[in-house]
């Protein structure tokens, strides 16, 4: 036996015909690759992908630690922003509230919270009154920087500092802003434009909580 495959496989003729068949063989591993391997990725990440939110604990204005599980059993519209922010954040945060006030008696299903992106200003001294000079609703939160990036990565949220001159302190975040409608369990039910004026805002809130 060993002789015939010997001799077989040294006879001239077989070498080109088991040549054509393994480049056939490797392009059908190859297309079957290319289709394969994306729709595997795509599955995998559609699998993997982290839903929006997810566990934090923070500090509220009056120092004390407030969780996700401690805000359960209401809709929190987040926003993430910060108390130096020149123009985007207090006009949402303006908004926001002016939303809440067209709800009447609605708006007590709602908790806004503000949580900020920049921690190292945003003490909880500093962000307290911020808050309450939009809404005496609004919560302001923050917390450690390492729980601040935590906050952030969960609700995908972008940002950067941007040194504004040498001076410590002198830098503004550049930063995403989308309004984050969580359910009373925790689940993400929509992000709204942050840049929607009060009307807007109000109908699209009334709509999902009522
Ligand atoms: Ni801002």
């Amino acid at each position: 036996m060993a002789s015939t495959r010997r001799k077989r496989t040294s006879r001239p003729g077989r070498r080109p015909a088991a040549g054509r068949g393994r480049p056939s063989l490797l392009l059908i591993g190859l297309a079957a690759g290319f289709v394969l391997l994306p729709a595997l990725l795509w599955l995998g990440d559609a699998v993997t992908r982290p839903a929006i939110g997810g566990p934090f604990s923070l500090v509220a204005g009056d120092g004390r630690t407030v969780t996700d599980r401690d805000l359960r059993g209401r809709f929190l519209l987040i926003y993430f922003g910060y108390t130096n922010c020149p123009d985007v954040c207090p006009t949402t945060l303006a908004e926001v509230s002016a939303a809440l006030d067209r709800l009447g008696p609605l708006a007590d299903r709602v908790q806004p919270v503000l949580i900020t992106v920049d921690p190292e200003r945003d003490t909880p001294a500093v962000l307290a009154p911020y808050a309450a000079a939009f809404s005496p609703r609004l919560i302001g939160l923050t917390g450690s920087p390492a729980a601040i990036a935590d906050v952030e990565r969960e609700y995908r949220v972008y940002a950067a500092i941007r040194r504004t001159g040498g001076r410590p302190g002198a830098y503004s975040v550049d930063h995403s802003s989308v309004l984050y409608l969580m359910a009373p369990d925790g689940g993400l039910v929509a992000q709204l434009p942050a840049d929607a004026k009060a009307p807007v805002l109000a109908a699209e809130l009334r709509r999902r909580i009522s």
